[in-house]
This record gives C-alpha cells, structure tokens and sequence, in this order.
C-alpha cells in the first residue's frame, strides 16, 4: 500500500479554500484514480481567525508559507496566494530545492519567474505545476505539454481574460460603451476596482508569455510580448464588425513567423463564423493551430473557484500519480530566448475607421494613400449620418475599410498621409484582424 501524498496550501482564499474543500469531498475518487490517498496535512494563510467555510480542524497551522514550504511533513506544496514576489516565489523555491513537488495557480510568478522556478524543479527532482495559472479550468497547460508533445505548433491564440471578453461581449449586444460595461463588470465581481491590470492588457500577456513557451519552447518572458487594451473600442467599432462579418474580441496571439515568434495582445477582429468569436461573456478559450491537424480549440471557464480548484486538484493528482513533466515541456537548457516582436513588422489585415470630411475627393485622397503603400482594400464603407447628431455631424462622414495582408508600418505611414491631406478629423481606429 503506498502512502497518501501529504499536502500543504498555502493560501485558502477563493481557490485554496475550495481546494481543501475538494479533495475532502473527492477523497475516494482521488485515491482509486491515483492509486494512492491525497491527505491535506496543513495550511497557511494571512489570518488564522477567518472564517472560511471549511472545516480546518486537525489540519496544522503553519507561521508562514516559507515555514510550509519547508515542512519536511509534506510531500507537496500548493502555493495560492498569488503574486509575483515572496512569499509566493522563496516559499516555492524553498520547496523545489528540498526536493518537494510544487502545485500553483500564480501566473503572474511562472510569467516572472518561471524560468528559475524550473530549474530548481529539475535539479531537485520535484515536479512544477501550474494548470490553473492559465484559463483556470480548461486544461490547456496539459494539451500543450503533454496532449501535442508530438505536434508542431504554428499558433496558438485565445480569449484569456474574462473581464474584457465580459466587457466587449455586453458593449455588441446592447449598443453600451466601453466604460458603461467596465462599471457594470465591476458591479458584477467580474473586474477589480483598478480594473487596469485586466483590460490593459497585462493578465493576458502573462497568461500568453506561459503559453508561448510551452508551444514553441521559448523562455517564458512576459516582457517580449506586445501589449494592447481593450479600452479605445467604441460600439461603433462593434456594430460595424458586426456588419462586415466579423466580432472583436481580446486576443492573446503567439504565432510562428519567418522572423522568430511574435507575441502580442491586443483587440483583434476575427470572423463571426470562427470558433473564438462565438465564445462570449466571462468564458475563455484557446485555439491552437498545429502542423497537419485542423485548429483545436479549447472554452470554458477561465476563473472561479470551483473550476480553478479542479484544475489545482488535477496538478496534485499528477504529483500523486508520480508524474514529473518537464514544467516547459522540455528540459530549460533546451528553450530559446525570444524578445519583443516589431509589431511594425507585423503582416494581416486592418480594420480602419475614419471620420471623413464630406468634401468632393475625399474617397479619392484615401485610395490613393493607401494604394501608394501597396495596400489593397477589400472593402469600404461610407455611412451617412444619421440620428440625434445628424445635423453637427453632416460634415463628417464615417468610413470603414477593410485592408487584405500587409504590414503595419504601411498602414500607420497612410494614415499619416491622409492625416496631413486634412480630409479626415480626429484620429482612425485601426484593429488588426486575424483570419483563422
Ligand atoms: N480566483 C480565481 O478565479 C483564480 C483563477 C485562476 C488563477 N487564480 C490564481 O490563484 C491564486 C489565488 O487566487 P485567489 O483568487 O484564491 O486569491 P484570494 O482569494 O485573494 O486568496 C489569497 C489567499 O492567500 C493568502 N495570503 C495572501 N498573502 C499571504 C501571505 N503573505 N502569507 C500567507 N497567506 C497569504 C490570503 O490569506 P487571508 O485569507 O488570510 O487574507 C488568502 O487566503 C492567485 O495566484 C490567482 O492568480 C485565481
């Protein structure tokens, strides 16, 4: 009989008190798929008085998650408290070095800290796991690691943040604006009271940097990733998406390119009849297009505490079962490094919104711009103005092109010209497209 694997949670907020929640619950599942028991020996977390909703009696109580860390009465450590410093990232190390398996939900630490954080789980023989620290329940971390090991991968690309996808989702259903959906979100628990983190872009670039290096063995490094929010979007933006064919939706998008790997967020407009497009409000997804394959796509929930917990839950089952991935996928020496990539460089199609002085020649003057940086259009529309401003507004006229492949520096050198013509007033709104 071989004997249970004894854990120690650091962190028993939304996910950690869930966790010691489920595998109590899941105890008998747990030990026949695992082939052994998963016994929660001890906990920490900031204030032993709370009340959390579980039953902690006969679980010791650790001063620090550091203390926890290196209790050698555990066999595996789960760090969830978040954050991209201590005591999360020394109580993890300290873990790794003697020799204990680790299971976290941090992406904040493996985008930081990742790198390190595997070489002492590869020196010292435990395992690093970290499931939940991307879209939460959907066991993306796996399928890239373990599920394609014998895939090549071209791209991979997914709604990873739930706030903005919540957001974009209410602003094209119901006509409401960006900061109208932002409070609501916020009313909701969807989004902080600094919602920034969230709809500037970063928690997906975090969550982009992990899944870029698993898909096409870089370093994980958040700063090599281009970031974009979501809060220059108008619903006049989605409305005309709408009309062309297309959703906008916050994409986290890693892609081989003949110049390295480009990684970068930013709103995207993707066709209305691929599989991103129809996931809305708070769900994530992750589509991954592999060498030969046809694109798989992943959606569920990317936050909460019973899905994230599942995910945490099947990290320690691995760690139970024995198993020791490599937390890349491959052994650290093996992973490249990757910078930043030139977003000017950066070929697709673009969506452009102009305001267009109403003035004879207007059209003419964009064609020819955008036709002397070689950019062809695929289509164009003029709309009258019409409601409530129709009069203030009967001198401008809003113009939406959509461009074929180019590259960016084309673009942005058009609109420069067409800015200097003086046939268009305020500035163009330029969403980039990607075509699955
Ligand atoms: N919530 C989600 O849906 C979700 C989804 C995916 C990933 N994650 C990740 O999961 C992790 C935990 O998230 P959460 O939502 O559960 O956070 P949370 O509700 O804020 O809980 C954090 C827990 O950590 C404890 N803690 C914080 N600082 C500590 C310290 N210095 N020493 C000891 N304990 C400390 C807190 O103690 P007190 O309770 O005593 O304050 C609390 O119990 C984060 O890395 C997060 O990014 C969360």
């Amino acid at each position: 009989m071989v004997a249970p694997l004894k854990v120690g949670i650091a962190g028993l907020g939304t996910v950690g008190a869930e966790v010691v929640r489920l595998i109590e619950n899941e105890s008998r599942a747990l030990s026949a798929r695992c082939g052994r028991g998963v016994r929660v020996v001890a906990v920490t977390a900031r204030s032993r008085a709370k009340k959390r909703g579980v039953d902690l009696r006969g679980l010791e109580w650790a001063k620090n998650p550091l203390t926890l860390a290196e209790d050698p009465n555990i066999d595996c450590f789960v760090e969830l408290m978040g954050g991209a410093g201590d005591p999360a990232f020394s109580a993890i190390e300290a873990a790794l070095k003697s020799g204990k398996s680790v299971v976290t939900a941090n992406k904040a630490l493996i985008a930081r800290h990742g790198v390190r954080l595997a070489k002492a789980a590869e020196k010292h023989g435990g395992a690093l796991n970290y499931e939940a620290a991307v879209a939460g329940g959907i066991p993306i971390i796996k399928t890239l690691r373990e599920g394609l090991a014998g895939t090549g991968i071209n791209r991979v690309y997914g709604i990873l943040n739930g706030t903005c996808n919540y957001i974009l989702s209410r602003m094209e259903q119901e006509g409401l604006t960006f900061d109208e959906c932002l409070k609501d979100a916020q009313r909701l628990g969807y989004a902080e009271a600094n919602p920034s983190f969230d709809v500037d872009g970063h928690d997906t670039a975090q969550k982009l940097a992990i899944l870029a290096s698993l898909a096409f063995g870089t370093r994980v490094a958040q700063s090599a990733v281009y970031v974009e929010g979501i809060s220059s979007i108008k619903p006049e933006d989605l409305r005309a998406a709408e009309e062309l064919g297309y959703r906008v939706k916050l994409l986290g998008v890693a892609v081989r390119t003949a110049k390295g790997i480009e990684q970068r967020v930013h709103p995207t407009m993707v066709p209305k009849t691929s599989s991103i497009a129809q996931v809305m409000g708070v769900t994530n997804a992750v589509t991954i297009d592999g060498e030969g394959v046809p694109p798989i796509t992943l959606v569920g929930p990317g936050a909460g505490g019973a899905a994230t917990a599942a995910s945490v839950l099947a990290d320690i089952a691995d760690v139970a079962r024995g198993i020791r991935a490599t937390p890349f996928g491959r052994p650290i020496e093996r992973l490249k490094t990757t910078s930043k990539a030139p977003m000017e460089r950066h070929e697709g199609g673009y969506y452009i919104r102009l305001m267009a002085r109403d003035l004879a020649g207007t059209a003419a003057t964009i064609a020819t711009r955008l036709a002397e940086q070689k950019i062809s259009i695929e289509s164009i529309v003029q709309r009258h103005p019409n409601g409530a401003n129709a009069a203030e507004n009967a001198t401008r006229v809003p113009v939406i092109l959509i461009t074929y492949a180019t590259h960016e520096d084309a673009v942005y050198r058009a609109l420069e010209a067409v800015q200097r013509d003086k046939v268009i007033s305020g500035r163009p709104q330029v969403i980039r497209i990607e075509k699955n």
